[in-house]
């Protein structure tokens, strides 16, 4: 596990694809009704695999927190949404990533959205100024900038779209003032966009921060 975290108000991991499948079940009759269905209609191994993972690495994070066996914790998807638990918990909210090899979950109290990006993907600057209106970054400004965006539209379930991403702009904040924090390491960037009690848990202490056009530099 690249993070492992269980706190009161929140709990999150991030794993390598290929670590977290040696963890997962081979078989499938822990998924619920409404994933089997969403399963079925996908074609690609490698998407197939990746919705699989995520969804187990969630039922993870339930048995931790709550007890039980992770397959006793169903989720029911919604449509442009992220799942739902099916059982009633402290932790109504939940988000997952997969991208570049890598796989996050979380669930929180609160609001919670989570990305990640291979440090290695190269987002060229036609797919990113024209959706972001912002020149003048280097080609690792983007991909932060963008996994950033990511978690803070997925934390307010909205589409990432032209015009939503220009409202919810971010710039560099203070921690005190963050509504996103980020790690970059050589291999991933990993972005939580979570309330404050969430954002200040220890682990993030020296992850930059992004919050809200306005919310003022350090
Ligand atoms: C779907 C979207 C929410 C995230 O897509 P993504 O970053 O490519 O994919 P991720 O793996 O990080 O996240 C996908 C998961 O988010 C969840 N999700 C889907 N729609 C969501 C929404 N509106 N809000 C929050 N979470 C959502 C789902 O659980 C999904 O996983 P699943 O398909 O296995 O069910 C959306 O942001 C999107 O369409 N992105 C396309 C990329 C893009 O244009 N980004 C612009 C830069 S910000």
């Amino acid at each position: 596990m690249l993070i492992d975290l269980a706190e009161p108000q929140f709990a999150l991991r991030l794993a390598r694809i290929s670590d977290a499948m040696a963890d997962m079940p081979t078989g499938q009759n822990w998924l619920s009704p409404s994933e089997q269905t969403r399963l079925q209609a996908m074609r690609h191994s490698g998407r197939r695999e990746e919705f699989l993972l995520g969804r187990w690495l969630l039922r993870t994070l339930f048995a931790r927190s709550f007890g039980g066996d992770p397959a006793t914790w169903p989720f029911a998807e919604q449509p442009q949404r992220p799942p739902v638990s099916v059982r009633h918990s402290p932790f109504g909210y939940v988000s997952i990533s997969h991208g570049g090899g890598f796989v996050a979950a979380a669930a929180a109290v609160s609001p919670i959205g989570v990305d990640v990006e291979s440090a290695t993907r190269r987002l060229p600057a036609e797919v990113f100024e024209p959706l972001f209106g912002r020149s003048g970054m280097t080609d690792l400004e983007r991909l932060q900038h963008w996994v950033v965006t990511e978690a803070f539209l997925k934390q307010q379930i909205l589409p990432a779209h032209t015009d939503t991403i220009r409202r919810n702009a971010l710039q560099p904040a203070p921690v005190n003032r963050a509504r996103v924090r980020v790690q970059l390491t050589d291999d991933y960037i990993f972005a939580i966009a979570g309330a404050p009690d969430v954002l200040s848990a220890a682990s993030f202490a020296a992850w930059p921060g992004y919050g809200p056009v306005g919310s003022g530099q350090s």
